[in-house]
């Protein structure tokens, strides 16, 4: 297992006056969406079947991830004492499911898929760091930290491995950055959406437009100008672009414009 247990967590300085109800419903949804890395790593090890060490990995990452999920799952039932973590997952899984049955990577090999694993760890990475800074509620800052702090782990885990496959596999730079933009853009696919979906609404059906936006307008609104920039190195690096070169700061500033012009028109559209 990873380096922290639930029992590390200090759930007794919970402190429900400092709960941020927007916060609450995006953590809510993470922790649904953490409960998928047991069924990614099962994916990951059909990809990589040949790759008894890597599926060792792959078989810990997951685990980590599922721990990711119980430990926001419970801090959302403290602050809610209605909400039922594990009802709300079943609700997750009965309606989105990761392609459990893929041999090959689809992102159309295994070095892509690593590149892919690299810009989802960046994401999480940036976000609970985001996170732990925004939020005041001790407990919830705590969880975050320790999540932040395995997702930069699992982002140079991942990197380690993409190096060994970039050896074989030997795709070019606009190869892994088209990999990288197109797993960027699926982040506003229905995984991130129907997990805030359901975790958050009882009744009514799945609007997919609407709970893409619902859950963008909260989840960009935490970011800040260095989580970008910090983002963005890893991502540059990632497809084998200098970090910290000149790229960066241009695309950093070109991205964090593009966040707070979304997070002010869905704030216009109260989305
Ligand atoms: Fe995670
Ligand atoms: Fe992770």
């Amino acid at each position: 297992m990873g380096s922290w247990t639930l029992d590390d967590i200090p759930w007794e300085r919970f402190d429900r006056s400092k709960v941020d109800p927007e916060i609450l419903r995006i953590v809510k949804a993470a922790s649904l969406v953490e409960q998928n890395g047991g069924d990614y790593s099962v994916y990951l090890c059909n990809v990589f079947a040949d790759d008894a060490d890597f599926q060792a990995v792959a078989r810990r990452w997951g685990a980590e991830e599922i721990q990711h999920g119980q430990a926001l799952g419970r801090w959302a039932m403290m602050a809610d004492p209605e909400f039922d973590h594990g009802a709300a997952s079943a609700r997750f899984t009965a309606g989105f499911r990761v392609p459990l049955d893929a041999a090959q990577s689809v992102r159309g090999s295994r070095a892509g898929e690593l590149v892919a694993r690299c810009i989802v760890e960046t994401g999480t990475s940036s976000y609970y760091t985001a996170l732990a800074e925004a939020t005041s509620e001790p407990v919830l800052k705590a969880i975050c930290q320790h999540i932040a702090a395995d997702e930069l782990r699992h982002y140079k885990l991942f990197y380690t491995h993409l190096r060994r496959y970039l050896a074989a596999d030997r795709i070019g730079v606009w190869r892994r950055l088209k990999v990288a933009l197109g797993r960027i853009v699926e982040s506003e696919d229905d995984e991130l959406a129907y997990a805030y979906y359901a975790a958050n609404e009882k009744d009514g059906p799945y609007d997919r437009r609407r709970f893409v936006r619902a859950y963008a307008r909260r989840a960009y609104a935490f970011y800040r100008r260095h989580h970008v920039e910090r983002g963005m190195a890893m991502i540059l690096k990632a497809v084998g672009l200098k970090p910290n070169g000149r790229l960066n700061p241009v695309l950093s500033r070109l991205a964090w414009r593009f966040m707070r012009h979304r997070i002010a028109r869905l704030e216009r559209a109260a989305a």
